[in-house]
């Protein structure tokens, strides 16, 4: 049976249930696969998206752009300098005078807060295209992409090595709703927020799988399936950057800790990369990598959840 997600804010991937994240997969998977046999769709006819960033965005911004173009909708980009949020004006006054215009809106912040005042005062859809604490939609493509790989989520084991940031959050959850065993190393100091920890591991009981946070990155990766990592210093961070390379100079994934996962293991990061940092260049070209596939991804998931929100 399918389940309604009209009027859905996605904040988290703890908003969505196990069956409201399978159906964004299925919906994604038809539309891709309809793309490639040149099938169009106008789901998404007539229907505009709003799209607040105050961080730059290569995969996010052209994703939403070009699924809202390809489905028969328009999106609207509105960058730092345009609307200048919480300096020209209120969060609340913006999501409310955005969302008696459009259908959906889609805002990439710093402070999470900020995209829970937008959904608190929009009419329409608020989806969450990055804060410092969650990047739901990227974790939304990267299920697509190991589904696609495996035919399957439940069961695997996916290990993330590096910070405990906005990716890692929302993969613990994602990896937690879908039965997906997740091993987090981090250096100590920049593990995952304690909370979310706790509330994926009462979403884990449901299904099954188990999130481990270590500090050792080899346990992490041992007999993984999936070996995902992100930058060490985020958007936000860059004053940390020097700093935060000596700390983390042990969780870089390269060849010789690549190698500790199954033979059959793919290695994933969510883009943009640091070469020579927190991945190696060979790792990220290596045939099981799928860093690609998984950027492509971001546009046939975002399709399906705009398709599903807005109804
Ligand atoms: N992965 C991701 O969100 O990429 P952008 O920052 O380029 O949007
Ligand atoms: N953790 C990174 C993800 C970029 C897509 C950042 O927030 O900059």
């Amino acid at each position: 049976m399918a389940v309604s997600m009209k009027g859905k804010h996605l904040l988290s991937i703890s908003d969505l249930t196990k069956e409201e994240v399978y159906q964004i997969l299925e919906t994604a998977k038809t539309l891709k696969q309809d793309l490639l046999i040149g099938r169009a769709h106008e789901l998404l006819k007539n229907k505009t998206l709003g799209m607040i960033f105050q961080k730059p965005s290569l995969r996010t911004r052209v994703a939403f752009e070009a699924a809202m173009t390809q489905l028969g909708g328009h999106a609207i980009y509105l960058g730092p300098e345009d609307i200048k949020l919480g300096r020209r004006e209120t969060t609340e006054d913006i999501a409310t005078v955005l969302s008696r215009m459009v259908d959906v809106i889609m805002a990439r912040v710093f402070g999470h807060d900020i995209v829970e005042e937008l959904a608190k005062y929009s009419r329409v859809p608020v989806i969450n295209g990055l804060s410092d604490f969650e990047h739901p939609t990227q974790i939304l493509g990267d299920l697509l992409t190991i589904w696609e790989k495996f035919q399957r989520l439940e069961g695997l084991k996916l290990a993330y090595v590096g910070d405990g940031n906005n990716v890692a959050h929302s993969l613990i959850y994602g990896a937690a709703t879908v039965g997906m065993h997740i091993w987090v190393a981090s250096p100590k100091g920049y593990e995952p927020c304690e909370e979310v920890v706790k509330r994926a591991r009462e979403i884990a009981t449901a299904t099954g799988s188990e999130v481990v946070i270590t500090n050792d990155p080899v346990k992490a990766v041992k007999d993984a399936d999936v070996v995902y990592t992100d930058v060490w210093a985020s958007m936000g961070q860059e004053s940390e950057a020097e700093e935060r390379k000596r700390i983390f100079q042990d969780y870089q994934v390269n060849e010789a800790l690549f190698e500790k996962a199954k033979d059959t293991a793919i290695f994933m990061h969510c883009l943009p990369a640091h070469y020579g940092e927190e991945v190696t260049y060979d790792v990220a070209r290596d045939r099981r990598s799928v860093i690609f596939d998984q950027a492509e991804n971001r546009m046939h998931s975002i399709k399906a959840i705009l398709v599903h929100v807005t109804g």
